[in-house]
């Protein structure tokens, strides 16, 4: 049983927690290589998506998790609704929450404000993502994508390149695999490495070839140019050449190495083309875990809610 109404972070997520929700997901990744994607499980509960950033991935696997467990699912796109009007966060989560909803999903580009709504509604929060701070699902479904091909987590090396400031991404991942015990190196230009990764438990690499050296997946991150004010590296080109993952650096792995990448993918600048859909690349899987970490999750705190609520 999971301890808490809300999904906001791993940092505050235990070791025991996350396992569960990755046995959870591993039986829900089975159940949608089934031909009937279809479960009663929700039936009743109500997702809402409340998405204040542009998404693909995310948005889409919280409505389809709620759909093939059967639960009514609405999205709101914060450009269509009334925060176009000056409504405030707080004011529209107390206005779903007295639509008698179940659950939230949010992306915002404001770290802490999944946090701020948890805070004021009824129904479980769920992070879809928060400014520079947390995106705890994609690093659950990174987690899984991981333990599904090497049956475990615990003693493997996993390699991170990219912008690492600006990555929810990373910091979810680092929080969530350091507790199940894998090693967590990183590698980034200076100016996208936060000074004070290391206390976090990272281990930041001097070349990609020591972030790569001996590891067993290798995630590459989106240059994130929407949460950067310019002058972090000369041009795309150079952060490419430079900073980029090549098919030549892939000898530094494991033999079995994965090649990871959350997504969107800039084509050639963090990852090469080859690497992207290449044999070794596990990226469409993990889009495929991403559902069914939503599945795991919505199953889990409607658990929490019949217990506590
Ligand atoms: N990885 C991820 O969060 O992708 P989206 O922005 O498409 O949701």
């Amino acid at each position: 049983m999971l301890k808490r109404k809300d999904m906001l972070g791993l940092y505050e997520t235990d070791a025991e927690e996350i396992c569960e929700i990755l046995d959870t997901a591993d039986k829900m990744r089975e159940f949608l290589d089934g031909k009937n994607k279809k479960s009663d499980l929700l039936a009743g509960k109500s997702l809402i998506t409340l998405f204040y950033e542009n998404s693909t991935r995310t948005r889409t696997s919280f409505e389809l998790a709620g759909k093939y467990l059967g639960a009514n699912e609405v999205n709101i796109s914060a450009a269509a609704s009334s925060v176009q009007k000056g409504e405030t966060l707080i004011d529209t989560g107390e206005t779903l929450d007295s639509m008698k909803i179940d659950f939230i999903a949010i992306r915002h580009p404001m770290a802490g404000a999944p946090r701020l709504l948890a805070e004021h509604v009824k129904a479980s929060v769920l992070n879809g993502g928060d400014g520079m701070n947390e995106h705890p699902t994609q690093a659950l479904l990174d987690m899984l994508t991981v333990r599904r091909k090497f049956g475990k987590i615990k003693g493997l090396k996993i390699a991170i390149l990219g912008d690492i400031k600006h990555s929810r991404v990373a910091k979810s991942n680092l929080f969530g695999l350091k507790k199940l015990g894998a090693e967590v190196w990183m590698y980034s230009p200076e100016t996208l490495m936060p000074k004070a990764i290391e206390k976090l438990g990272a281990k930041v690499a001097k070349s990609r070839e020591e972030a790569i050296e001996g590891a067993d997946a290798v995630m590459g991150l989106r240059i994130q140019l929407e949460r950067q004010h310019g002058g972090l590296f000369p041009s795309l080109s150079e952060y490419s050449k430079f900073y980029g993952v090549k098919d030549e650096l892939l000898k530094y792995a494991k033999k079995d190495a994965v090649i990871l990448h959350p997504g969107p993918v800039n084509r050639g600048v963090e990852l090469t083309p080859t690497l992207i859909d290449g044999k070794s690349s596990e990226i469409l899987e993990q889009v495929t875990c991403g559902v069914a970490v939503r599945m795991a999750l919505l199953k889990l705190l409607s658990e929490y809610r019949e217990a506590n609520l």
